[in-house]
């Protein structure tokens, strides 16, 4: 073991986390799991305008229920039980198709081929300009207007040993949302035994371009539509963010959290500093930024993020091989959306943990390199672990 490696986790043992060790640190409360893991169950979830029919799946495994659609690979629903049992679906979504297509704001979804923000849309890669498709303002948001989000994915169910799980492939043409190269894309979504979502992401390409996915659940560990998340308690392992401008392009700056309501390396809740008149909260709405975790890019998933509701008692542990974090608090959810259980979401009605790439790192050469060329794969690996 490296001496970075160790300095990572002496960082993780200080705030907190190293008990949160990817996919096996799962807190079971002395609870028997009420289910083992069981096949994969499709059913039709509804067509989109051209026909194409959109496909549900149902897991079960370790506790945790999961849905997920063929549209976007969505995470249409994810139901795991309280400190008393209880079970609650903790993701926002919608109980029908029409919604997702007509006014999802990522709701669940893949995201793809890149990740939060691109300045302009614009990126220069081995001397070639590209232009992607602008839709966010001026710049280029999730990929584009039709990013993986809204895409129709080859799903295939699998079991392999106490492991129940789906594997998504899609295929996005050379110059897609105007991004260079034919992409093959491979996620993996697997329930263990222990009732941890992983998610393993896969991708090469035929010319050289850039990639960065991740996945934008909406979590609220009470439930879906049971109000605000401010109270719900987070810890994440990171010293520094990213600063944006008014446009949420990162300046290229690494700050220090220290002093700032940007400081998770304690535990706080998410509502404690979100109303301090501090500039980065006024461009965000919010919290809307990506915090520099302290482990960096690693091989494997490392703790980085902890979350719990009060409440309840749920919690959520991520682990990742990413060395970001866009941690979202739900500003842009403005009551205009009636989500699954049939309650309006309101600002603050669930919060995100988009494990990436730094936004805008094709612009940015001190950031860790998007870039993915043939012959190489790309492979990134988050984990969520559940527990009350
Ligand atoms: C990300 C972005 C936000 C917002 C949400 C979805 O978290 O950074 O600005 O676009 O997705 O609305």
């Amino acid at each position: 073991m490296g001496t970075s490696r160790r300095t990572v986790l002496a960082a993780a043992a200080a705030t907190g986390l190293a008990a949160a060790s990817a996919g096996t640190a799962h807190a079971t409360a002395g609870t028997a799991h009420p289910t083992g893991g069981r096949k994969p169950v499709k059913e039709l979830f509804g067509k989109l305008a051209d026909g194409t029919r959109v496909h549900r799946w149902s897991l079960e495994n370790g506790g945790t229920r999961l849905k997920v659609l063929s549209y976007g690979g969505i995470v249409q629903s994810l139901e795991i039980p309280d400190r008393r049992g209880r079970y609650a679906n903790v993701s926002l979504g919608f109980d029908n198709i029409e919604d997702y297509v007509a006014s999802s704001p990522y709701f669940g979804a893949l995201i793809g081929r890149y990740g939060n923000r691109i300045d302009k849309g614009k990126f220069t890669l081995d001397g070639k300009a590209y232009q992607v498709d602008v839709n966010d303002g001026e710049n280029s948001l999730h990929g584009g207007a039709k990013g993986f989000d809204k895409r129709v994915w080859d799903v295939e169910a699998f079991t392999s040993g106490s492991d129940v799980g789906l594997v998504l492939h899609y295929t996005s043409v050379d110059g897609e949302m105007g991004y260079p190269g034919t992409l093959r894309t491979k996620v993996t979504y697997t329930l263990t035994r222990h009732g941890d979502w992983r998610i393993d992401y896969e991708a090469t390409t035929d010319k050289a371009t850039v990639v960065n996915l991740t996945s934008h659940v909406y979590w609220n560990l009470a439930g879906e539509g049971s109000g605000s998340v401010y109270d719900h308690e987070l810890q994440l392992a990171a010293s520094r963010y990213t600063p944006v401008d008014k446009g949420l392009i990162p300046t290229g700056e690494l700050a220090p959290v220290a002093g700032t309501p940007f400081d998770f390396r304690r535990t706080k809740s998410v509502g404690e500093d979100i109303r301090e008149a501090h500039q980065q909260l006024l461009y965000g709405q919010g919290f809307d930024h990506n915090w520099v975790l302290d482990k960096g890019i690693t091989a494997k998933p490392e703790p980085i993020a902890k979350l719990r509701d009060p409440s309840s008692g749920r919690t959520l542990k991520i682990a990742t091989s990413e060395p970001g974090v866009q941690f979202y608090s739900g500003n842009f959810l403005d009551g205009t959306l009636v989500g699954t259980g049939g309650h309006i979401y309101r600002q603050g009605d669930a919060l995100c943990l988009e494990t990436q790439h730094f936004p805008d790192s094709p612009n940015q050469p001190k950031f860790p390199s998007t870039t993915l060329r043939p012959g190489q794969t790309y492979r990134s690996t988050t984990v969520h672990s559940f527990g009350r």
